[in-house]
């Protein structure tokens, strides 16, 4: 089958990645894709929040399944018009997309399906917002409702600092997507990810991971897209996991169908855990990035099974075969990541790494230059590697990374301490 994957990140890299090990794959067109992917697949230019350009180009070139990677497409609508189309795609429509794109839908939802999230208020207005604040005291949570590019959250430790916020957000800093804020209790516990695919009425579980936001070790600095990730989550054991499954997943799951918009598609749940029970700290409608390219790692072939069973309302037939294995990745970025940063800096010693089923080295950001790759954005690589412990998955991981020669780059060395 000839297959269409939106987006030109790690994430997609490592997406067209698995896609390429199963058979049923004929041809694969990732759209924009970037020099990595291209490597492997045919990357073609398109406007990717264009619902009608996405159509078009489907239809062009005979693509019988679309994979779409990142938010923005979903929320634009571009599985609703592939439907209206009778392409066959992996994602939910713009109207379930809003389980990410709006806070307060999604903490309307959280209470009609009994789901236990943090406790939460909605303000247009500054003066009732700041009301809420002195009562509630700190530390507390300032949201954006809309879409922020992962911006639009601030922790703050004061009051001053959630007004400063709430300030800022209502007062235009955020454009639309700050018009309303939501304000919410801070969650203490540690956080993990928790991956579904949904067909609108089976859940499968496809596998938990971690991340780390920020950008210095041991979890200090600003927050960042993500310095690297591993997968399983050891804090999601068995019984957390159920929970959070029984508890929130499908009761959220059930309330999207019963009010007409059934979610289908990757549902990435971020949970906060505390003393073994999980609350919801909020929804994502795709795959993380880079959690996806640890997941990608220990799905491999199956993952295309598994998307496209989604897509044709089949789940309830598939299973997941897990290796008892691990799977980390170290995202390398250019220096002053992630504040300014310069583009063009050289990266040597790619081309010698191990590519196979365990090893493999995404790219995010890069450019192929004269025979030269060069950094072409903030995070630029997700070195990745499987192994039997956590432990044996970050030592090949870093094995890879010292390999890399690239002066005008850095990684977290720590990743996965939480874990080890
Ligand atoms: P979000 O975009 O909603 O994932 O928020 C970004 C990050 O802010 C989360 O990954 C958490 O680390 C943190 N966060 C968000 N909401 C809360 C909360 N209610 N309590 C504690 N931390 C939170
Ligand atoms: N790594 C976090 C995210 O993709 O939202």
């Amino acid at each position: 089958m000839n297959i269409l994957i939106l987006g030109g990140g790690g994430r997609e890299h490592s997406l067209a990645w698995a896609v390429l090990q199963n058979p049923k794959c004929d041809k694969l067109i990732v759209a924009p894709g970037n020099a990595g992917i291209a490597q492997i697949a045919t990357c073609a230019n398109l406007d990717i929040e264009d619902p009608g350009a996405v159509v078009d180009f489907a239809a062009e070139e005979a693509i019988d399944f679309v994979i779409v990677g990142p938010e923005a497409p979903l929320a634009a609508g571009v599985v609703d018009a592939l439907d209206a189309a009778e392409i066959l795609a992996f994602g939910p429509s713009g109207a379930a997309a809003r389980l990410e794109a709006s806070k307060t839908f999604t903490k309307e939802i959280c209470e009609a399906a009994g789901a236990p999230t943090a406790a939460w208020a909605r303000f247009t207005d500054v003066d009732a917002a700041k009301d809420y604040i002195h009562k509630a005291g700190a530390p507390i949570v300032v949201k954006a409702d809309g879409l922020a590019a992962g911006k639009g959250v601030i922790v703050a430790e004061t009051e001053e600092h959630a007004i400063i916020a709430v300030e800022d957000m209502l007062g235009g800093g955020f454009g639309a997507a700050g018009a309303s804020v939501v304000i919410e209790e801070f969650m203490a516990g540690e956080e993990a990810s928790f991956f579904v695919l949904s067909d609108g009425e089976t859940v499968l579980p496809i596998g938990t991971a971690q991340d780390h936001k920020r950008v210095g070790e041991g979890d200090t600095g600003p927050n960042t897209g993500g310095m690297g990730a591993y997968s399983p989550a050891p804090v999601l054991t068995d019984a957390v996991a159920e929970g959070a499954l029984e508890r929130i997943v499908k009761p959220t799951i059930a309330e999207m169908a019963r009010r007409g918009t059934p979610y289908r598609g990757v549902l990435y749940a971020g949970l906060m855990i505390e003393n073994g029970e999980a609350r919801l700290v909020e929804y994502n409608v795709r795959f993380g990035d880079p959690e996806c390219q640890v997941l990608m790692m220990r799905l491999g072939a199956q993952a295309l099974d598994l998307m496209l069973a989604c897509a044709e309302g089949r789940l309830s037939e598939m299973a997941v075969t897990w290796a008892e294995d691990h799977a980390m990745t170290v995202v390398m970025a250019a220096e002053g990541y992630p504040g300014a940063y310069e583009k063009g800096s050289v990266i040597g010693g790619l081309d010698g790494l191990p590519e196979d089923s365990r090893h493999m080295t995404f790219h995010a950001g890069t450019a192929r230059e004269g025979g030269q790759w060069r950094a072409a954005g903030g995070r630029v690589l997700n070195v990745t590697a499987r192994g039997d412990t956590l432990a044996d998955a970050r030592d090949e991981a870093y094995a890879m990374v010292d390999r890399i020669d690239w002066p005008g780059g850095f990684c977290r060395r720590d990743i996965g301490w939480r874990a080890l």
